[in-house]
Formats: C-alpha cells, sequence, structure tokens
C-alpha cells in the first residue's frame, strides 16, 4: 500500500441525534458513523482508502467492507481477523478497492444492534462508466424500530430471529421518509439502490419508465430488462432508467408487501435530453478470477435449523464465565439455526468454532446450498466475488454477487476461486447471525 496516494477518512462511531420520526417529532438516540443519516465514500478503483474508526460507542466495534475483495487482515471480524475495537480506541483501515460498483460497510458485531440503530456507510467504487449518465440517485432502504416517541424498540426477538427477522416499525428511504427527485426529462438515470435492512426482503420495479438492471452487488452483467428483482439485507441493484418527459413521473417501488411501496418518485422536468427508447449500455465489467467450473471441487452445505440443545463451547466453570462475558459484550443468546447441522456458538467469537470447510488458496469451488428452512436466507460469503450459477426455483444467466438470496427449500449453486484468509460466510438477515446462521472457511 505504501506509496499510493491515499484518501484519508475519520469514520467517528457514536450515538447522535436523528429526526427519523419526521422534522417536529422527537429524535431518536441512532448509532452513526458520523454521516447523514450515514457517509457515503466516493473513490476511484484501485484508489487506497485509509479509514480510521474511532469508537466512541459504549461497545466494542469494527468494520467490515461488505462485498470487496480486500487482504484478510482488513475484513474486520472481531476475533477472527483483527481484535475488536474497544470503547475509546481506535482502529485503521487501510486497502485498495480492486473492483467498481456499490458496496458498503458495517460492524461485524452485535449486527442486529449497532446496524439497527443505523451503523453503516455507503462504500462507491467508480470507474465503471464508459460513458457517463445523464443523472444518478442513491438511494439506501432501511427500516427503523421505533416506538411513537423514537425510542428504539428491541431489535432482536425470540420470534423474529426465529422466523424471518423482526421487522422495523417505519420504513425509510436515505434516512427519510421515501423522496421525490427531480430529474432531467427523457434522460438516462443510473439508480444505485441498497438494501441496507436488518431483515426485509425487497422486490424491487419501475413504475412509469423503462428500467434494466446494469449490476448487481456492483457486478456489471449485461443490461438485463427489470422485471422485478428480489433483494435480501445487504443486496445492491444498479440500474439505468429512461426517465419520462417532462412533467411525468416514474417510480421505484417495493412489491415485496401487501400494498405496493414507493421508495423513491422522479419527477421529470426541462428539456428532453435523449430520444427513441431506452438503449442500456453495460457497465465496464471487473477482472473478477473466473472459477473453473469442470476442475472445481463440489462442496454442499444446507442451512438448517439448530439442533435441540444449542450446542456451547464452554463446559468448564470458567468457560461459562467467558461465555456470560462474551454474551455481554454484545453476542447473541440464542441459537437457532445452523450451517451443515453446525450452529455458530454464543461465544464462537472469543473461541471460534472449526471452520466449515477448509479450502485450498487458487483453487475453484463449486458450492450447492440448499435451505432446508421455511424461511429465505440471504447468504453472503466476504472476501469474494462468486459466480451464481443456478438455482432449483428460477431461471436466470449466471452472474456474479457477494450475497446470494435462497428462497425455502431452494437449491443454489455458486462457484468462485478461493483467496487466502479465514472469510465468513453467513445469512444476512442480522438476527439470523447471532443465533447461529454463521460459520467461516479456511482458505490455506
Ligand atoms: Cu455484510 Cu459478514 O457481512
Ligand atoms: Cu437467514
Amino acid at each position: 500500500m505504501e506509496g499510493k496516494p491515499a484518501r484519508r477518512i475519520a469514520l467517528r462511531a457514536a450515538e447522535r441525534d436523528l429526526r427519523l420520526l419526521g422534522p417536529g417529532a422527537p429524535p431518536s438516540r441512532v448509532w452513526t458513523f458520523g454521516g447523514d443519516p450515514w457517509p457515503v465514500i466516493r473513490v476511484r478503483k484501485g484508489e487506497r482508502i485509509v479509514a480510521t474508526l474511532h469508537n466512541d460507542l459504549p461497545e466494542h466495534t469494527t468494520i467490515h467492507w461488505h462485498g470487496i475483495r480486500l487482504d484478510n487482515a482488513m475484513d474486520g471480524v472481531p476475533y477472527i481477523t483483527q481484535p475488536p475495537v474497544e470503547p475509546g480506541t481506535r482502529f485503521t483501515y487501510d486497502f485498495a478497492p480492486p473492483d467498481t460498483g456499490t458496496f458498503f460497510f458495517h460492524p461485524h458485531c452485535n449486527e442486529a444492534g449497532q446496524v439497527g440503530h443505523g451503523l453503516a456507510g455507503v462504500l462507491i467504487v467508480e470507474g465503471d462508466e464508459a460513458t457517463p449518465f445523464d443523472a444518478e440517485t442513491l438511494l439506501v432502504a432501511k427500516d427503523w424500530r421505533l416506538d411513537a416517541d423514537g425510542r428504539f424498540l428491541p431489535l432482536v426477538t425470540d420470534r423474529g430471529a426465529a422466523r424471518g427477522g423482526t421487522f422495523g416499525t417505519l420504513r425509510s428511504v436515505n434516512g427519510a421518509a421515501p423522496a421525490r427527485h427531480a430529474v432531467p426529462a427523457r434522460a438516462d438515470l443510473r439508480v444505485r439502490l441498497l438494501n441496507l435492512d436488518s431483515t426485509r426482503i425487497l422486490e424491487a420495479g419501475v413504475e412509469g419508465a423503462e428500467a434494466a438492471i446494469l449490476a448487481i452487488d456492483g457486478n456489471s452483467i449485461p443490461p438485463l430488462p427489470l422485471d422485478t428483482w428480489r433483494m435480501g439485507p445487504a443486496m445492491r441493484l444498479d440500474l439505468v432508467l429512461r426517465t419520462p418527459a417532462a412533467g411525468a413521473t416514474a417510480r421505484l417501488v417495493d412489491y415485496n408487501v401487501a400494498e405496493p411501496f414507493t421508495l423513491a418518485e422522479f419527477a421529470a422536468e426541462g428539456e428532453p435530453l435523449r430520444s427513441g427508447p431506452l438503449r442500456p449500455r453495460a457497465l465496464i465489467p471487473s477482472a473478477l478470477p473466473e472459477p473453473d467450473l469442470g476442475g472445481a471441487r463440489a462442496l454442499a452445505f444446507e442451512l438448517g435449523s439448530a439442533a435441540a440443545a444449542p450446542p456451547l463451547a464452554a463446559a468448564s466453570p470458567e468457560d461459562a464465565l467467558s461465555r456470560d462475558l462474551a454474551a455481554s459484550l454484545c453476542l447473541g443468546e440464542r441459537t437457532f439455526w445452523a450451517i451443515n447441522g453446525a450452529s455458530w456458538p454464543i461465544d464462537g467469537h472469543r473461541m471460534p468454532p472449526p471452520p466449515l470447510a477448509t479450502l485450498k488458496r487458487g483453487a475453484s469451488y463449486r458450492f450447492l446450498i440448499r435451505n432446508a428452512t421455511p424461511h429465505p436466507h440471504p447468504i453472503h460469503l466476504h472476501g469474494h466475488t462468486f459466480k451464481v450459477l443456478s438455482s432449483s426455483r428460477r431461471r436466470h444467466p449466471p452472474y456474479w454477487a457477494d450475497t446470494v438470496l435462497i428462497d425455502a427449500k431452494e437449491r443454489v449453486e455458486i462457484a468462485f476461486v478461493a483467496r487466502r484468509g479465514d472469510w465468513m460466510f453467513h445469512c444476512h438477515i442480522l438476527e439470523h447471525i447471532e443465533t447461529g446462521m454463521m460459520g467461516y472457511l479456511r482458505v490455506a
């Protein structure tokens, strides 16, 4: 890293007041990295980022750079890739994102609590546009779980954690009620949509404009006309919309609810910039290592429920003590879920369980992941961009992603080239992380 000019960023994790219920209503005590409501970092591909996390929170934290193929030491998983950043201390992340796209970052401890209170940020790596778009809009969808006075309600409930997750009470886009965005008429608008909710699965579609998908989790695909696209927590979508004529409005809508929910309105104004139908141009793809499907080793993973008695690594009284300590330090207390029969133990960060699998660096792997539960799970692998090859439920051309939504009883196959390190492999419904649906791969 030395020698490269660096983008220096200070991220101060702290409690702050934000008026989530609206301008006149009481403020909510959110946790943020100092943005309003979250920072948006924009860099060029390959630009070096030196980001110092200052922890002014009452509990330890870290930053995980979701979807970035960085060195394992910068991956931000407490006890696995780095010591937790204790209150009053700091840690510096130093890396150069190798791929363009729409990414984000978040803590990797007490995720339901910390991310649930708002702790996250957006990372945009530029350099994928051969010709610039006429306009761009960034939309971050996240719900908040608040009472009528703006106080946070419990972010983890046994009922939610054991099912599809605990839902928020208030939906928001960019931390506020969905907005009307003024956009140029008959223009090509790039929309970056991030689902940063802890729980909610969106089904994104566009009304009143032609639209195409340009990238999934930041990875370019040959433009795909948008019907609707399902996005679990952590998933991102880059779209292009041909905005309507001046005076008309297009809408981005979530259909995965009883009453379709408008995430954004695009109000077209001014002279038309383009004519004719939308001819989406592909984003420049990143140079991702292509797995050798013929020579790949195949491994099977089953997403399931936890065994009746939650496995505790703690056996002796001292272990029980350290387990209580770990629990008090923000780890989960209940176990509902498992991967291949193994649940991430509640004290797993302090005493990590064995890896789910040991892989060889540079070798290609095919993972067949089967969801044996009645709930969908968005499954994320750290430090890699994998190819989603096929699904037992739907037909799609293969595409690159870092998180794949697997529906109840669905089987999905992914493939990738293994990178050295201990890489977390988990569901991104945050309560599921904390109640067992997490493990890691060791790539040696
Ligand atoms: Cu965005 Cu381990 O996750
Ligand atoms: Cu899950």
